[in-house]
């Protein structure tokens, strides 16, 4: 196998871990969990087999939408540390072979941040052009409220400039102008700042809204894209290896342009939002066919690029992309309640009590995941199965603290949790029944099986760097995918129904050089499946049942 292309595109054949400094482990007992906290923890992380941290925004903050409003781009909130305690985080996790990648959000600040209150106030500032005014309320064109019933609108007129500003989400978080060089350029400053302090890239938040121009006047006419392409080729020179992970919820042809053109030249991965809602409609169906049809609507996608896949993340589980009756099957099987619903398009539930705590339900989900075509990311708390809270505000039901162990506090912290950043589940996802510390002890427990799925997930590049398509086979509730490179296959097996299946797939493709399969090492259980005829392979699966085949070609051997 091709090693090089591992190391180079490292990105690839990782395992994604994101986590909220605020919400990990309270290092100073005050009740908020922070960098000396994280520090202790890099271990823990390192021994699960992921191999890059995601940090979500840590920056100085009002934190009215959970550090999302920003109002210092090159520092750390104090209640979370300092830069120096920043920098032992990153130096720590890269002596445990770990990378770390920060949230960059720059499609707006806070209103509290210096430049927007110099812009407000002074129509001479040189910070005035670096939002979006306008004398008029303007029309809203294209553009849509993100948080509908939450934001008052796009445009909020603020009385000391006298003028409207644009926001693309909460009113307190006026858009930057990024037609404006002078804001580009401190971008530029802003990710060169962090890629010095050992940062290897960036998750960059709401792109699509970052790069786009509607409603600057005066923006010049240009393709919105060479602002992302100057940005990856500035970070590509300051550091090889960076990357930038974004999010564009935009449908897969949509998507396909911020990758860029040719090799790819804008962001080298993407989270997939559409196969991540097929999925749940495949569950609340029990039929594989919604995720094979989103696996075969997306876009090849370039050499340089790939996507990112999830299943759960910091914010509502957003069912956009689905039709409303669609959407409507997936709330009625998971969240049919509407103090679960959010938004009117997403759930505000981690996947544990979505499926009633049903394990073998939740490995299929999750072993899915990791080997669809994509990087992993993981949020924290899934490895371990938390739950949500749902006696939180909104999307804050499912960012509760880290459970570590039994203890007051959940081992979060030795404060009283009356004053944690958001309140600890109790009962069946609480900290008693669900914690690292037990976990640990049980080799049976979930935190276990993510270790060796992680691990085999590592081993097998096929999945990050191959090419995948879907496989036909005869059970409308099986997903069969397989991933080819370098001349290696994978096969992937998944049983979206409670009953156990026998199914069967063909292998006798000229094209995918299949004519000399002798075997199957199932990679999850060491078992071996030889095959008589490749045209017909009959292979058994459990209820909610997963394997992943590594075929084995003659003269080839098994691997360990
Ligand atoms: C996307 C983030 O994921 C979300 O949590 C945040 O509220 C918005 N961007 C605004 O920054």
């Amino acid at each position: 196998m091709s090693i090089r292309t591992t190391s180079d595109q490292w990105w690839k054949n990782g395992v994604v871990y994101c986590l909220d400094v605020e919400t990990f482990l309270d290092g100073d007992g005050d009740g908020v969990g922070d960098l000396a906290g994280l520090a202790d923890r890099i271990d823990y992380l390192a021994g699960i087999g992921v191999t890059t941290l995601w940090l979500m925004p840590f920056y100085p903050t009002p934190d009215r939408d959970d550090g999302y409003d920003i109002t210092d781009f090159l520092n750390v909130d104090g209640r979370l540390g300092d830069l120096g305690q920043f920098v032992e985080v990153v130096r720590t996790a890269h002596d445990r072979g770990l990378r770390v990648i920060i949230d960059l959000v720059v499609n707006h600040t806070s209103t509290e941040h210096p430049w927007f209150q110099s812009a407000r106030s002074d129509p001479a500032s040189r910070h005035r052009d670096w939002y979006v005014w306008s004398e008029d309320k303007p029309d809203d064109g294209e553009m849509t409220e993100t948080f509908p019933g939450e934001q008052g609108g796009l445009w909020t007129y603020d009385r000391k400039a006298k003028q409207y500003y644009l926001h693309r989400f909460y009113a307190h978080q006026p858009d930057l102008n990024i037609a404006n060089p002078a804001v580009r350029d401190e971008i530029a400053r802003i990710v060169g700042f962090w890629m010095q302090l050992g940062v290897s890239g960036f998750r960059v938040d709401a792109v699509p809204f970052l790069i786009e121009t509607e409603g600057i006047t005066g923006a010049p006419e240009v393709d919105p894209h060479r602002y992302l392409k100057e940005l990856r080729a500035f970070i590509s020179r300051r550091k090889g290896e960076a990357i930038l992970l974004g999010e564009v919820n935009l449908a897969p042809e949509e998507q396909r342009a911020f990758f860029g053109d040719e090799d790819g030249d804008e962001l080298h991965l993407v989270f997939n939002f559409t196969v991540m809602q097929s999925i749940y409609l495949a569950m609340a169906r029990q039929d594989a066919g919604p995720v094979e049809e989103a696996m075969r609507s997306l876009p090849p996608v370039p050499f340089d690029s790939q996507w990112a896949t999830f299943l759960r993340n910091h914010d509502e589980l957003t069912l956009d992309k689905l039709a409303d009756d669609e959407r409507q099957e997936v709330f009625d099987a998971f969240g049919p309640e509407p103090d679960m619903q959010l938004f009117g398009r997403g759930l505000r539930r981690r996947l544990p009590p979505m499926l009633d705590g049903d394990v073998d339900r939740l490995k299929m989900a999750y072993s899915l995941l990791f080997s669809l075509p994509g990087t992993p990311v993981l949020f924290y708390g899934e490895e371990i199965g938390m739950g949500e809270n749902l006696a939180a505000d909104e999307r804050e039901a499912v960012r509760t603290p880290m459970q570590w162990s039994d203890e007051p506090g959940a081992g979060f912290s030795t404060a009283d949790p009356e004053g944690f950043p958001n309140p600890i589940p109790e009962g069946e996802y609480g900290p008693l029944a669900v914690n690292v510390v037990d976990q640990r002890r049980d080799p049976e427990s979930l935190l276990n099986w993510f270790e060796r799925l992680i691990r085999r997930r590592r081993e097998t590049p096929e999945l990050g760097l191959g090419c995948s398509k879907v496989v036909d086979n005869d059970v409308p509730a099986v997903l069969a995918h397989r991933c080819d490179w370098d001349g290696a296959t994978v096969i992937a097996l998944h049983n979206f129904a409670p009953e156990p299946c026998r199914v069967r797939i063909r292998l006798d493709a000229e094209e995918d050089g299949d004519a000399d399969a002798v075997a199957l090492q199932d990679l999850l259980d060491g078992g071996y499946h030889e095959i008589d005829d490749p045209s017909e392979v009959t292979l058994e699966l459990d209820r909610y049942g997963y394997r992943w085949l590594r075929l084995l070609r003659r003269g080839q051997r098994r691997m360990p």
